[in-house]
């Protein structure tokens, strides 16, 4: 049973692995476990009684505690009523479970306001869903000023917590850093996840790759999040996960609820490894849409390394053919290909083909696509407008601004407001129009500034602190919208590189773009970091002629390697590419079209990180192929074996892959347990060196 309760009092929320138990305890929702698996339903029984505020030794670690209420941490909720009054007070008033979902409500004990605090159990993935509703149902308004996804508490010291730090381009450097004292706080303003720190908490004793407990949650939110762990006593973590409430505030008029955000949340003893299975295995079943779940990714050809803005219509046919003979499956004009858009200061909002670069429209070019043997893409911005635009001209109170203020352009932008419904009606017939016209197969959505003046010309401004919110609302309407119409539409989302990974935007895209940095050995550190909460089928990894951040020099084979730990795409000017060149990086497509049902679905197992071990290698394993990548940037003091042992292969079973024995290439046939225990010798010689090796397990 995933969800069982012991005299009104305890509920235990269990998945294959885990248990979660609540405790009403001085009649207040506390967490009295967050581990392993308990099977004895009255292990935690205890007598109730009333609240008791003040002078407790120790705080109760709860899961809906209010600011005020003695409480001196950060509390999940606040709520400001009319009369001043700042504390939410309750008492439990009932509980209901459907399927697996628990839902215990909160009254409050004098104002007329309920919190529905939601748990539900994905028992097989061993992952627990939390959310909250927060129901006025008074006269006037309450002002809700702070409500988080869920509270988390973890007994005892020695924890670290984990999460990312970086900028555009310099994406997913993971820090792990210890939470004995004070707070950390990761949290975006942005109104996107953005590049800095990732809507998550991975919060960890000890842990390694596949050693040590980790408790973890990622929030499925797209807009402003804040994460807080704060050592709160000698014996109390507390881990709060949500929407941010800087700048936050929602009015809540009679009979208004107000839904947070998910968070989905899980613990493991068997490291980051059991982290990132969890948690791809969960989002793969429950997260991802449909449509594309199950079926491998194309690899991509994309315009933008190639021509930038420079976007001709026979040029594109130039490249396509080009792009074919590759073997590329999805062919993708990325900016520059509608009106006006010669470089970033004009055309966004105006979405219709560029006159001069596409005289016929998008049609020639889909078509010879198509007759090429791929299916076509398209780049979009939707959320924003330039103010060179006919759409600005037309509408200029249609943007994000203060009246009184210029509004700053970012990348020669403005944000178009979300919130004004005839914003919607236009963003929705304009590109529901363009996936009717055309033959479009996927869509590039990307979102190049963040908001800053969060103000609206329909917007009464005492409501100003609403539209963050309001405004990632609109976005989940737009591109719900998109995929309703059009199903079978590939949607891939970016933000300036990897702005917008996050577990919302993964219910509503198919892929995401990691970051404009594309430099092969960056790109590893990256992607073993990325790795630990997203899934890599959601990682587009290109081979692109200008690296952009590091110029280094580095071999095809390298690059596309690296490449080819993620879903494949081709960024580089083939227009410019010799015969042999196209003959070298076809080869490694070849290959890639191999191993790339494993590498997007296998189990992912992060062996070495470069950083740390001096090379770096990864593993993929799914049903009998086995895909292991190794990479070394330069050879030091004459070190190029390196040894390796595989990772979650059966035991018993024999695995047959080529090895180089006295300098050739050599069929071998080893036990899963001598490649496990024993494990393999790898040559990786000279600067940028890379393997990649495939083992079949035998019948
Ligand atoms: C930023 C994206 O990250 C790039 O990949 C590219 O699409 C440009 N925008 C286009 O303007």
């Amino acid at each position: 049973m995933s969800i069982e309760v012991f005299n009104n009092t305890v509920f235990y929320l269990n998945t294959k692995n885990t248990s979660y138990v609540l405790l009403i305890e001085n009649g207040l929702l506390t967490c009295a476990h967050w581990g392993g698996h308990i099977t004895s339903t009255e292990d935690f029984a205890m007598p109730g009684g009333p609240p008791e505020w003040y002078n407790k030794p120790e705080p109760m670690r709860e899961e809906c505690s209010s600011f005020g209420t003695m409480h001196f941490k950060e509390t999940s909720l606040k709520l400001r009523f009319e009369d001043g009054t700042r504390d939410f007070r309750y008492k439990i008033e009932n509980f209901t479970i459907e399927e697996d979902t628990l839902c215990i409500q909160l009254q409050d004990e004098y104002y007329p306001c309920r919190v529905l605090q939601y748990y539900k159990v994905y028992h097989n993935e061993d992952v627990i869903e939390k959310w909250r509703q927060i129901y006025w149902d008074g006269e006037g308004n309450a002002i809700l000023e702070r409500i988080y996804s869920g509270e988390f508490s973890l007994p005892g010291r020695g924890y670290e917590s984990l999460n990312y730090q970086g900028h555009w381009g310099t994406e997913f450097r993971a820090f792990s850093e210890p939470v004995d004292s004070g707070k950390k706080v990761y949290e975006s303003l942005h109104s996107i996840a953005g590049h800095g720190c990732s809507p998550f908490f991975v919060v960890h004793r000890n842990a390694h790759e596949n050693t040590g407990e980790v408790y973890f949650g990622a929030v499925g939110y797209s807009g402003n999040f804040k994460i807080v762990v704060e050592a709160v006593s000698k014996n109390y973590l507390s881990i709060l996960a949500g929407v941010s409430d800087t700048d936050f505030e929602v009015c809540l008029k009679k009979g208004q609820v107000f839904v947070s955000p998910p968070v989905y949340s899980g613990c493991t003893k068997k490291g980051f490894t059991g982290m990132t299975h969890i948690l791809t295995k969960f989002a793969k079943k429950n997260i991802m849409p449909k449509y594309w779940r199950d079926k491998p990714l194309p690899i991509l050809y994309n315009s933008w390394y190639a021509t930038t803005f420079d976007v001709h219509c026979n040029e594109q046919m130039a490249l396509a053919e080009r792009a074919a003979r590759l073997g590329v499956e999805l062919f993708v004009v990325d900016d520059g290909w509608f009106k006006g858009r010669n470089n970033d200061k004009a055309g966004l909002g105006d979405w219709t083909p560029d006159e001069e670069k596409f005289p016929d429209g998008l049609a020639p070019l889909i078509e010879r696509v198509n007759e090429l043997g791929m299916t076509f893409g398209i780049w979009i911005e939707p959320e924003m407008v330039n103010p060179d635009s006919d759409l600005y001209r037309a509408h200029p109170d249609w943007v994000l601004c203060y009246k009184n203020r210029q509004t700053i352009t970012w990348r020669n932008q403005y944000m178009l407001d979300m919130t004004n419904p005839e914003v919607m009606t236009y963003l929705y017939t304009c590109f529901d129009a363009l996936l009717k016209d055309n033959n479009i197969a996927y869509v590039k959505w990307d979102m190049n500034r963040f908001a800053s003046e969060m103000g609206s010309d329909i917007q009464e401004p005492v409501h100003y602190k609403e539209m963050w919110h309001q405004n990632t609302e609109g976005f989940y309407k737009l591109i719900a919208f998109l995929r309703t119409k059009h199903p079978t539409v590939e949607f891939e989302a970016c933000a300036s590189g990897g702005g917008r990974v996050d577990y919302g935007a993964m219910k509503w895209f198919d892929e995401y773009w990691p970051s404009d940095n594309t430099d092969p050995l960056d790109r590893l550190e990256m992607q073993h970091n990325y790795s630990y909460v997203y899934p890599i089928k959601y990682m587009r990894a290109w081979l692109t002629d200008d690296f952009g951040m590091d110029h280094r020099k580095v071999p095809v084979r390298f690059a596309m390697h690296s490449a080819m730990c993620g879903a494949l795409g081709i960024g580089v000017n083939l227009n410019e590419k010799s015969d042999e060149e196209i003959a070298e990086i076809k080869a490694y497509v070849d290959d890639y079209k191999k191993v790339r049902d494993t590498v997007q679905f296998g189990d992912l197992y992060r062996l070495k990180k470069m950083a740390q071990d001096g090379f770096q290698a990864v593993e993929y394993v799914k049903e009998h192929q086995v895909v292991l990548f190794a990479f070394l940037d330069h050879e030091m003091y004459g070190a190029s074996i390196f040894s390796l042992c595989l990772q979650g292969l059966n035991a018993e079973a024999m695995y047959e892959y080529e090895a180089e024995i006295q300098g050739k290439n050599t069929l071998v046939v080893k036990s899963g347990s001598y490649l496990m225990e024993h494990g393999l010798t790898l040559r990786l010689q000279g600067d940028y060196a890379s393997q990649m090796i495939t083992f079949c397990k035998k019948e």
